[in-house]
């Protein structure tokens, strides 16, 4: 660090060349993040709310009854208005905070079974709390096989996975049928819907069809929702919900110098910024306002999808705005789309993955697809 500051003209300087390098999403080029621009009036409210700290409530009451609020609404968009949890900062701190809870609770029992398209922030999870990771195989269509899950279940299974929304293809798990499994065996049940709980009940009502995914099925004990994702909420903002409050007991510390005496969180200081701003979205947009982006993205996907085809490709048919298909020479195709400056994603498997975010607008679709096909002719 310099021992005299830099004057202001300096240090704006750095910032900007950092700035120009650094992709940016409303130029319709990414296709390959679960994040997007956030919403105007996120970006403003996340500015006013920058010194409050959810880690010590007391101090920021306001902030706090914003945060229970984001709680009460997402509970409620899935299926439980009295669900438990907190604006935590992403999907990965939400899973840690599930296994958490669930391991606690569990006692001796160590592992957990996950679906083979589980996101890795599970592997971290499982990692870090010591706890086997168990893995079950998926069918064809990128679904957990159930009967895989229900075989590798047994004594020492501390608690279960589904996906709402897998990372790669954007698929949903069979929840019901899991839902069942853990209420015969007193599991804990924990849906990542990190990247679907955004969409499903948004597409749902929109006219598409999902199973049940949330707490309206008994079996569901937690579930992970991000708000920066499908949300339009600034990136640092996730959430975790827990059907029944008492289980947040199992991860309680004292926390005796702070306003509130315990914590029930991983991280001590937390971001109120990224609570305002999500409840700022979710109550300007309202269900209309995020059925219509879901709904956007959607037909956008679609209009991928049948792009794709019509370029004679092998495509996935979208369960939601993930879309997937298998160039010959995936790895050149890739790198062409790149060097014509589009940022797309590849599978474990090697297929290229488009994730069709709220900054992706239909002329974007149709350059994509104009470049691919030059792309795929050079190939
Ligand atoms: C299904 C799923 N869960 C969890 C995560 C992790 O979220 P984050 O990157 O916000 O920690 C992701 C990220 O893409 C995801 O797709």
């Amino acid at each position: 660090m310099e021992r005299a500051g830099l004057p202001w003209r300096e240090v704006s300087r750095i910032l900007a060349k950092a700035l120009e390098t650094d992709s940016k999403y409303r130029e319709g080029r990414i296709l390959g993040s679960m994040c997007t621009s956030p919403h105007p009036r996120a970006k403003e409210v996340h500015s006013l709310f920058l010194e409050s700290n959810l880690g010590d409530s007391g101090l920021f009451p306001g902030t706090r009854a914003l945060e229970k609020e984001v709680i009460r609404l997402l509970g409620t968009l899935l299926g439980e208005p009295r669900a438990k949890g907190y604006v935590v900062s992403g999907g990965t701190e939400a899973n840690i905070t599930a296994f958490w809870a669930a391991r606690n609770r569990a006692r001796a029992r160590r592992e957990v079974v996950v679906p083979d398209t589980a996101h890795f922030s599970i592997e971290k999870a499982a990692d870090l709390l010591g706890l086997r990771l168990v893995r079950a195989r998926s069918n064809p269509d990128h679904t957990v096989d159930v009967g895989d899950v229900r075989r590798r279940t047994g004594k020492r299974t501390v608690a279960i996975v589904g996906v709402a929304g897998s990372t790669e293809y954007g698929t949903v798990d069979d929840i019901e049928a899991l839902s069942e499994l853990v209420l015969e065996k007193d599991i804990h049940l924990h849906v990542d819907a990190a990247f679907g709980g955004f969409v499903i009940p948004f597409l749902r009502s929109a006219g598409y069809e999902f199973g049940r995914f949330d707490f309206s099925l008994p079996g569901v004990a937690s579930i992970t929702i991000d708000p920066h994702k499908m949300g339009l909420a600034p990136v640092g903002s996730g959430c975790i919900l827990f059907r029944d409050r008492e289980i947040l007991r199992y991860i309680e510390t004292p926390s005796p110098y702070l306003t509130q005496r315990r914590q029930s969180t991983i991280t001590g200081t937390r971001s109120g910024a990224s609570a305002a701003a999500t409840l700022a979205v979710l109550k300007h947009l309202g269900k209309e306002g995020y059925e219509k982006v879901a709904r956007g993205c959607m037909e956008n996907a679609l209009g991928l999808y049948r792009g794709l085809r019509g370029l004679g490709l092998a495509v996935l048919e979208p369960t939601m705005n993930i879309v997937v298909f298998a160039p010959p020479r995936p790895g050149a195709v890739a790198r062409g789309l790149e060097a014509r400056g589009w940022r797309v994603s590849r599978t474990k498997k090697g297929e290229i993955r488009l994730v069709v975010m709220p900054h992706v607008r239909k002329r974007d679709v149709r350059s994509f697809l104009q470049d691919l096909e030059e792309v795929l002719r050079d190939v």
